[in-house]
């Protein structure tokens, strides 16, 4: 299958077939397509939890409105955000730099301040709204990551984060979750698979100039 192939035979998966596991060596490739994301700046505002445990995808049920896929998925992906997100974060991050690229840290000053300019121009809320954006976009790449690799996902906006952060216990970490992604194989009898795609015309969304 081809790119465009791929995206058409993807599709937000209502049901899946909960004999059929994700190997753990897919799971480790989709971990670090993950890793690898785009953010701004760099600075990677995220953290991803691959919930495998079948009691856990279960409590995660009623904290998705009751969506089934949660547990009978092979494994659901929650997609978390730091609440708090400022200096420390933006150092370490300068000092991941520096380490990994031989650069001295006083040469990075200026990027540094850089960074923090521009999220001392926000207030907390807009913060963290930067940091769900962040978020969001790895959810966007995961999607296609996982047509790539022939896995089936539902991105899911239908959760309750502050139950999603009860049951796995994220506020020590200073997280709160923001979307959600059960993966695995879609179910030989789930109807939506063959449900054609509703999509603007090319024109409508995407113009030449
Ligand atoms: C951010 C986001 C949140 C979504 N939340 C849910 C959800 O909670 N439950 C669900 O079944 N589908 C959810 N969807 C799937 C969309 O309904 C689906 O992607 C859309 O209808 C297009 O269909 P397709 O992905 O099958 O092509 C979500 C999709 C996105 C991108």
């Amino acid at each position: 299958m081809n790119l465009i192939e791929k995206l058409n035979w993807r599709y937000a998966t209502k049901k899946f077939d909960q004999d059929k596991k994700i190997t753990d060596d897919q799971i480790d490739i989709l971990a670090e397509s993950l890793r690898l994301c785009a953010s701004s700046f760099g600075l990677q505002p995220w953290k991803f939890i691959i919930v495998e445990n079948k009691e856990l995808k279960e409590q995660l049920v009623p904290a998705s409105y009751g969506q089934g896929q949660v547990a009978e998925a092979s494994h659901h992906v929650v997609f978390c955000a730091p609440k708090n997100f400022g200096a420390k974060e933006v150092r370490d991050y300068i000092e991941d730099i520096a380490e990994t690229r031989g650069s001295k840290i006083e040469d990075l000053e200026g990027f540094e301040k850089v960074m923090l300019s521009f999220l001392e121009r926000k207030n907390e809320a807009e913060v963290f709204e930067w940091a769900k954006n962040q978020v969001y976009i790895a959810m966007g790449s995961f999607l296609v990551c996982c047509a790539e690799l022939g896995i089936d996902a539902c991105p899911m906006e239908g959760i309750i984060p502050a139950e999603y952060d009860r049951i796995l216990d994220l506020e020590k970490e200073g997280l709160t979750t923001v979307v959600a992604c059960p993966i695995g194989y879609r179910a030989s009898d789930d109807k939506y698979a063959s449900t054609q795609k509703v999509r603007f015309p090319l024109d409508k969304v995407v113009e030449k100039r």
